[in-house]
């Protein structure tokens, strides 16, 4: 999909779909400064069909006297022009932030519906952001509403939309830097998310550890970044007795995919590392038949990983070092699979009492955390992981838990959720969370009692990281069937992650 910026005559703009952003006023008609459009909306207003309230759109045709040359003609609502006040984190810059994405997503929802291939946007000026991120925003709003997995579909509904956004043009008067920098950067961050959600709607047997490799070895080549695979004799001659623990069910081989992008050694490094459980049986301890197909989900992790490595790759962020693990393989009963009461070691020497087989993401991360940490001596350490059923009974799918033992970092952590649509919220760690895992044959047992499952899960994690700055996220709730929104598909891989993460490095200050 191409996405420019353009100068050119908007009434004379040729394509399927012209949209214009409105502001809702008090009790007045909406302004928009296309006198042609602005006609139109007058007559939505009177008609009670319109009043620019946000997430409310309208769709004409333009004919007669002065009329654009478009086939379509689409306002979007953004609502009123304030502010309101901070909320839980979220400030009224985070929420405008959101407003345009939605806006943006709206309009590439609507370009699907009508299949209109060829969409212009003129880029509304803001109260409250700046021409950059007003173009970024909208930008990622655009691109990931455009985003469609339909691969495997060849039967087609009726009820579906069936369009294919080919090119998208945004609209300014002058051709501005601000605008073409929020362009890039909206455009790198979207396409990041895509990739991300590519990977997750790839289903088992086609997104096996293997395949996962070879897209990080893909990756690894476009960027011209270091890429290892740890194959199986490698992690068994390592001593990862987590992931191969978890591996042995499986006829598929586990693989730890490892890559490197390297600024300069003083530069000090980032580790991301993301689960990459290509499907969750829950293994010996098997999950009940209902919903688990979603299972093939259990890599959403692994792939915002992969995805903000794509980001980092477009963009060549300076002064950091980064390095993205992902631990890959599936959980299945076979004949070898690990059993509950089985004691395993992972890298480094802790020894593990496995009481569940479906609290695996912890095992394979346990390795991933160690061996990252040991060989990359990063400064921070970033997991992500739809590791627990509990946090969506915590906090829903509005926001990702976040559980970490460096305040800063977590800080640092949750105002990039914020200003990336992409909220966390903070759950506790601490030595009484941490005795709920202690073992009374091994070092400690991979699950706790039914309390508190995702801060014993994390607490299990922190075993391995021992003093680095760490913060892992938490997002079984987020990853596949995210807060309802325009941009991000309904029960589908929302890419959840990478933008997140993507804004922490943008941000990244060394101290
Ligand atoms: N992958 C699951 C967690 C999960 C649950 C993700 C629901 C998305 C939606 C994880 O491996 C798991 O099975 N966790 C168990 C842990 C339990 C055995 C302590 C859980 O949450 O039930
Ligand atoms: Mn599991
Ligand atoms: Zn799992």
């Amino acid at each position: 999909m191409k996405i420019t910026q353009t100068t050119q005559d908007v009434d004379k703009y040729k394509g399927d779909l012209v949209t214009y952003f409105v502001h809702q006023q008090e009790k007045k008609v909406p302004a928009c400064d296309n006198k042609y459009v602005q006609d139109t909306i007058k007559l939505a207003f009177k008609a009670g069909d319109f009043s620019g309230k946000e997430g409310e759109s309208l769709l004409f045709y333009p004919s007669g006297k002065g009329k654009l040359s478009a086939k379509r003609v689409l306002v979007i609502g953004l609502g009123k022009a304030e502010a309101g006040k901070p909320n839980n984190g979220i400030t009224p810059a985070d929420v405008w932030r959101d407003n345009y994405r939605k806006a943006g997503g709206k309009v590439s929802e609507t370009a699907l519906k009508t299949r209109a291939a060829k969409i212009l946007a003129v880029v509304p000026d803001s109260f409250i952001l700046d021409k950059q991120e007003t173009t970024e925003c909208l930008t990622e709003g655009l691109v990931l509403g455009a985003y469609q997995f339909r691969k495997y579909k060849k039967t087609k509904e009726e009820d579906e939309p069936q369009g294919i956004i080919k090119e998208i043009q945004l609209f300014t008067e002058k051709t501005e830097k601000p605008v073409i920098k929020g362009l890039k950067r909206g455009r790198i961050a979207a396409l990041a998310g895509c990739t991300a959600r590519d990977m997750a709607n790839e289903p088992g047997n086609v997104w096996t550890p293997t395949r996962f490799a070879e897209f990080g070895r893909k990756i690894g080549k476009a960027y011209n970044f270091t890429c290892k695979v740890l194959a199986k004799a490698d992690l068994q001659r390592l001593k990862m007795g987590g992931i191969l623990g978890v591996n042995s069910g499986s006829a598929q081989p586990p693989k730890m995919i490892i890559l490197e992008y390297k600024t300069a050694p003083r530069n000090p490094t980032l580790l991301l590392v993301g689960k990459g459980l290509t499907f969750d049986s829950g293994g010996i301890s098997l999950k009940p038949p209902k919903g688990m197909e979603e299972m093939k989900f259990d890599m959403c992790g692994g792939a915002a990983v992969l995805g903000a490595m794509q980001a980092v790759g477009e963009e060549k962020p300076k002064g950091i070092n980064i390095v993205g693990i992902v631990p890959a393989t599936e959980n299945l009963p076979g004949p070898s699979a690990l059993k509950p009461g089985d004691i395993i070691t992972i890298y480094g020497g802790k020894t593990i009492e496995v009481i569940n087989t479906d609290a695996e993401g912890r095992l394979i991360l346990a390795d991933a955390l160690a061996y990252g940490i040991k060989q990359y001596k990063p400064k921070a350490v970033v997991d992500l992981a739809t590791l627990t059923g509990a946090v969506v009974i915590g906090l829903g799918h509005h926001r990702t838990g976040l559980l970490s033992n460096d305040d800063e970092l977590a800080q640092k952590i949750m105002a990039a959720g914020d200003r990336s649509g992409e909220p966390l919220w903070r759950l506790p760690l601490g030595p009484e969370y941490s005795k709920q895992i202690k073992s009374k044959v091994a070092d400690i047992k991979n699950v706790g009692d039914r309390a508190a499952g995702t801060i014993t899960a994390a607490a299990f994690l922190q075993e391995f990281v021992g003093e680095t700055s760490w913060a892992h996220l938490d997002i079984a709730g987020t990853a596949y069937n995210f807060t309802n929104k325009s941009y991000v598909p309904r029960n589908k891989p929302s890419g959840i992650g990478v933008r997140t993460l993507l804004e922490l490095i943008r941000n990244w200050k060394n101290d």
